[in-house]
């Protein structure tokens, strides 16, 4: 595998998720966070940084850990840092290199990291610093017509493993030969050997997994969404019938969604019980209007619910999670800690008050690599193609207090919604969508009847991470369809608008 030093670097999660895609496994780790380079790290890549090496702040990793000891890739702020350490010079630009640039020369001949690739090669540059002088066991690979520095190497010998550094971002795909190089740099100079598939993953994690669960049994909470199935399929293969799984029904699930979902996790051989909870959720849920309350109500009921479940499997020593790897990051804070904008993690606190140990089989994989190890289980498509879920539910989508009845009448509008943008083949070329109820009520008429009914808001937003999202252009032929067909069917609904909001400013969900 390739490690990679986070210094912070909005890219730093680009870089891994190339290597990746070469079918390398690679991890990130903070920059201060080395671990011991044993065999199965092949190399080492520095990320970039919002930071200048220049600065009274500027982020120090311990390169005597790395340097010499395995191939090391200094990208951007990782090249100035490795040029600066060594004793070269490097000066803050008069003004940020910020897009598209072109590689002038490229100096060795013969040099594995640039094998195939050609002068005139589109690179992607994002800095605030140059580097205007080499250190002595340096030599050039690259300019471009700006700057003098693109790339560079340790001489032959300086070290005992090779250092390449780069001024641009192979990482981002307007570098064009980018992954070309991250490919050189991780096979050729650094010696992997691109064996980490889907496949290969599924049975050395299952091999893991039935290693460190032994007879032990496990507990886990299912919601319909992919993290969560596809950790539970990894588990069943690894411990079979010993892996107790609950969906828990909690009043606030899409039209259907619970009998579905069941039936597709039976089909799937999975050890699968229902609780229907509905009841206890409106009950408690009774008259609270708060964002904020609303989630800590069905946060705490959900626990309570866990703890009955593990009451009734005295068995189980093991919580299983579905979390996976961009959950887990130690990011680098530039701006200090970040502030909680809504709470969103539901089960915090269960594992010590429960004593048990935790298993999260996905915790190193990507969304799209979970979906592939999904489907190289067998995982059938339409659960890893689903649109995220918050796991509040409809709870955060009735704005305001939630009665039986508003869950009834946006369970219809929402499958209306949601089967539409299946029928229109629209379902996949958006990231998530949902109707929201609004506590207002307008005017209309009927027939020769005045209404005075709800509010419906459609959202649809495209996004790949969730963390900022873009509001979907759809059709207005879709948006038409589904507003008359919602209108003419739900009844107490007689407006449907559309949010054509960003995030930021605003968010996804809007409670
Ligand atoms: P926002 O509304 O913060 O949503 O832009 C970003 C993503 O997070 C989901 N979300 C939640 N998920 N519990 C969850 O499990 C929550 O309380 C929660 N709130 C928002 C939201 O659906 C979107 O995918």
């Amino acid at each position: 595998k390739l490690l990679i030093l986070d210094f912070g670097s909005q890219y730093t999660q680009l870089i891994a998720r190339r290597i990746r895609e070469l079918n390398i496994y690679s991890e990130i780790v903070p920059f201060n966070k080395v671990p011991p380079l044993d065999d199965t790290i092949k190399g080492v890549i520095l990320s970039g940084s919002p930071f200048s090496v220049a600065d009274e702040n500027a982020l120090h990793a311990d390169l005597s850990a790395i340097i010499g000891k395995k191939p090391v890739l200094g990208i951007c702020y990782g090249a100035q840092y490795i040029a600066n350490h060594y004793g070269g010079k490097v000066q803050r630009s008069e003004k940020r290199e910020y897009g598209k640039a072109r590689l002038k020369e490229i100096y060795r001949d013969h040099d594995p990291l640039f094998n195939g690739i050609a002068p005139g090669s589109q690179v992607w540059m994002s800095h605030g610093d140059t580097i205007m002088e080499l250190p002595e066991q340096f030599e050039l690979l690259a300019d471009t017509d700006s700057i003098y520095v693109a790339a560079f190497r340790s001489e032959k010998n300086a070290f005992s493993a090779p250092v390449y550094c780069l001024q641009f971002h192979p990482e981002v795909t307007h570098s064009l030969d980018g992954a070309a190089l991250l490919r050189n740099f991780a096979m050729d100079i650094a010696g992997c050997t691109g064996s980490w598939t889907p496949a290969s993953f599924v049975e050395e994690k299952v091999e893991e997994l039935s290693q460190l669960v032994g007879d032990d049994h496990v507990l886990m909470a299912l919601s319909g969404g992919v993290d969560s199935t596809v950790a539970a399929t990894l588990l069943h293969k690894a411990i079979g019938n010993r892996l107790h799984c609950f969906f828990v029904d909690n009043g606030l699930l899409r039209k259907n969604e619970f009998q579905e979902v069941l039936d597709s996790y039976k089909g799937m051989g999975l050890n699968i019980e229902g609780v229907d909870a509905r009841q206890r959720f409106w009950d408690a849920l009774a008259g609270e209007s708060s964002p904020e309350t609303k989630r800590k109500i069905i946060g705490r009921l959900f626990i309570e619910i866990f703890e009955e479940e593990s009451e009734a499997h005295p068995e189980v020593s093991w919580l299983g999670q579905g979390t996976i790897y961009p959950d887990v990051i130690e990011s680098v804070s530039v701006h200090g800690p970040s502030v909680t904008i809504k709470s969103h993690h539901n089960v915090g606190g269960l594992p010590e008050k429960l004593k048990l140990k935790i298993v999260e089989p996905l915790r190193m994989l990507f969304k799209d690599e979970v979906r592939r190890v999904g489907k190289e289980m067998g995982v059938p498509n339409h659960i890893l193609s689903r649109h995220p879920f918050p796991g509040p539910g409809l709870g955060i989508r009735i704005l305001g207090s939630i009665t039986p009845e508003k869950v009834a009448m946006l369970q219809e509008a929402d499958a209306i919604y949601i089967n539409n943008l299946r029928k229109f083949g629209l379902y996949d070329e958006v990231w998530q969508a949902g109707t929201i109820l609004l506590p207002v009520q307008s005017v209309g008429v009927m027939g020769d009847e005045r209404t005075y009914e709800q509010t419906v808001a459609l959202r649809a937003v495209n996004s790949l991470d969730g963390m900022t999202a873009e509001w979907s252009q759809l059709p207005y032929d879709f948006l038409a369809t589904v507003s008359s067909e919602i209108i003419n069917n739900v009844k107490g609904i007689n407006r449907v608008v559309y949010d054509i909001s960003t995030k930021p400013p605003a968010t996804i969900e809007w409670e």
